[in-house]
């Protein structure tokens, strides 16, 4: 969702800026643009569509010596996705890109447009360069006009401005919404996250809300509403390596194949003999707490709803799981000793972050369970545990999702033991199927053959149930929205039990039902549950260990030793039964249309 990228220095701005650029193109967006100022020239180019329209755009254009310059990706909310909505935005003599959402624009935009300015965008973006134009008409210093634009913005905002009135500066200020500076010598770079800069600067510092200033000659002016702040920065990880596509057609089904070995990385030095350790977390985190309140969106709500059954099977604490954009407006009951656990793969999602800041307002503790090291909900928290999935580029979250569920059991048993709430011997059958986890992951040829074949049946129709009961309903409910991410077919998760109660009216052999047939996990239920769907003739696809007469389709799965290693087995069948209906189709995998990697944005 809306990537920013700035660079001060010598060097070919074209290709920091482009590069840069597409390091971020994961978080989603449907156009983008740059603009550079050298020799006090303004040069500014914008596409539609993909980067690669923006590359050959800018073609025959090369920069050469000192400047300043900025760049943006830009996922459209005010306006739609057209060259003029794209940034940067141009007054007069600036440029701004922006990413967030600026609340008050309308008020704004009809003050200037009451002194004569002329609007050429759709966007709240906009009102920034006007506004910055109009003080510094009469403002002291170009800063001093940055400084009051700034304080007139209401809303979650990371921008930058550059100006022929201050040609050697960038302007920036973070609210809400990503940046972070990275330094090298007297190059200076900014960027939405670590990738774009990574292997160019070697100290990085990651701007706090409320936070601007500008970069000039090497060095960083940073201020907040108190006045000077002082910048310390830590060195930069260089590892992008992980990055690369390594030879699999797309980065989803790369992250797929990742999953086994990701999962090792996720509980090394975590998962002992005898319990789980999280050595990132203070001593007595846990004191007190009596109940856990969790809050995610999309694929991590799935994998906060997994965690409510295993937090109260195994650690025998109430567990509540709510959706961020619903408990954020909805006056929630936030009650003391609660732990308020936020899970997002970004750290970035707009209604988490801000759900959590409700939480900490209200006194809670909270804990947030994250990829991004560094990320705004990872600073926003008392505790952290990084799930360690490495960068994931697919939109659609696999190796994410893997890991969040992973460390929400691993912190299940941690809590199960603080509590005594488990038996020596189920602790350590529970350590015992965490550290078969790696191999339920393994990827074989054969089933992925299998499923490539058998999923040229499953092309049409008029809709897909996944269903399951206990841990397996939220698997189902994330089964069901890895299709419709990438395949824009209709799929829907719901528990198996209530079918009856409605949705089986849909029942002809039309309607596929993905069946979650787990062995260690009420068998017999889900199985009658499957028959009421044959016997009004869905069609349907049977993922189980244990064969199934009624099934048209049938994938065997090999785990049957522990719910939760039937729980990864089966969701790697539903991410790649979903990756291949999506490559049939001929569809996007890894940038599906309408989506974003983050969310930034309520
Ligand atoms: C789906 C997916 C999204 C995210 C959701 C929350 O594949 O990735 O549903 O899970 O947008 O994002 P995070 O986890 O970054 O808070």
């Amino acid at each position: 969702m809306c990537g920013i990228v700035g660079y001060i220095g010598a060097k070919e701005k074209k290709e920091i800026l482009l590069d840069g650029l597409q390091e971020l193109e994961y978080r989603g967006y449907d156009s983008a643009g740059i603009a550079v100022i050298e020799a006090e020239h303004l040069n500014h180019f914008k596409a539609v569509g993909k980067l690669s329209n923006l590359r050959e755009k800018t073609k025959e254009f090369h920069t050469d010596g000192f400047g300043v310059s900025i760049g943006h990706t830009r996922w459209a909310t005010h306006g739609k996705p057209t060259e003029l909505n794209a940034h940067p935005h141009l007054g007069q003599y600036s440029y701004v890109v922006h990413n967030g959402i600026i609340e008050n624009y309308s008020e704004l935009k009809k003050e200037l447009q009451a002194n004569g300015v002329a609007f050429l965008s759709q966007t709240d973006t906009e009102t920034i360069v006007h506004l910055f134009e109009r003080y510094n008409a009469v403002a002291a210093s170009p800063f001093d006009a940055f400084k009051q634009t700034i304080e007139r913005l209401h809303g979650a905002y990371a921008t930058l401005l550059i100006t022929e009135a201050a040609p050697e500066t960038i302007f920036f200020a973070k609210n809400g919404s990503p940046m972070l500076i990275g330094l090298d010598g007297s190059d200076i770079y900014f960027a939405s996250s670590d990738t774009p800069i990574i292997g160019k600067a070697k100290e990085v510092y990651y701007l706090e809300d409320g936070e601007f200033g500008y970069a000039k000659e090497g060095k960083i002016h940073l201020f907040d509403r108190n006045g000077v702040r002082q910048i310390v920065t830590r060195a930069l990880a260089s590892d992008k390596a992980m990055a690369q596509k390594e030879g699999y057609r797309f980065f989803m089904e790369k992250e797929i194949y990742e999953q086994s070995s990701v999962m090792s990385d996720t509980m090394i030095g975590r998962v002992k003999e005898d319990g789980v350790v999280f050595e990132e977390l203070d001593e007595g985190f846990f004191d007190g707490i009596e109940q856990i309140k969790i809050c995610a969106c999309g694929t991590s709500y799935h994998s906060g709803l997994t965690a409510s059954y295993l937090l109260e099977r195994l650690a025998k604490i109430p567990c509540s799981v709510e959706i961020a954009s619903e408990f954020r407006y909805k006056e929630p009951l936030l009650l003391p000793n609660t732990l308020f656990v936020t899970i997002s793969q970004s750290g970035e999602t707009a209604d988490t972050l801000e759900a959590l800041k409700m939480a900490k307002k209200a006194g809670l503790k909270s804990l947030s369970i994250c990829n991004v090291d560094n990320s705004s909900i990872v600073r926003e928290s008392d505790g952290v545990i990084l799930t360690r999935a490495g960068i994931e580029k697919g939109v659609a979250s696999t190796k994410a999702f893997a890991t969040q569920a992973m460390v929400l059991w691993m912190l299940s048993l941690h809590l199960a033991k603080l509590r005594s709430a488990l038996s020596p011997q189920r602790v350590a059958e529970e350590i015992s199927a965490m550290l078969h986890t790696p191999k339920a992951l393994i990827v074989s040829d054969e089933l992925h053959g299998r499923l490539h074949r058998l999923s040229k049946r499953y092309l049409h129709g008029h809709g897909f149930f996944f269903i399951g009961r206990d841990i397996f309903f939220p698997l189902a409910l994330e089964g069901a929205l890895k299709l419709k991410e990438i395949s824009y077919l209709h799929a829907e998760g719901y528990p198996a039990g209530e079918m009856k109660h409605g949705p089986i009216a849909l029942a002809d052999s039309e309607l596929f039902t993905i069946a979650l047939m787990p062995k260690t996990l009420h068998y017999e239920k889900i199985k009658s549950n499957v028959e009421e769907l044959s016997a009004r003739d869905s069609t349907i696809l049977a993922i189980s260990p244990e064969p199934f007469d009624l099934a048209d389709d049938f994938i065997q799965t090999l785990s049957a030793a522990h719910p939760m290693l039937e729980f990864f087995e089966m969701m790697v069948v539903t991410q790649l039964l979903a990756l291949e209906i999506s490559v049939r189709l001929g569809n996007d995998v890894d940038m599906p249309r309408n989506l974003a990697k983050s969310v930034t944005v309520e």
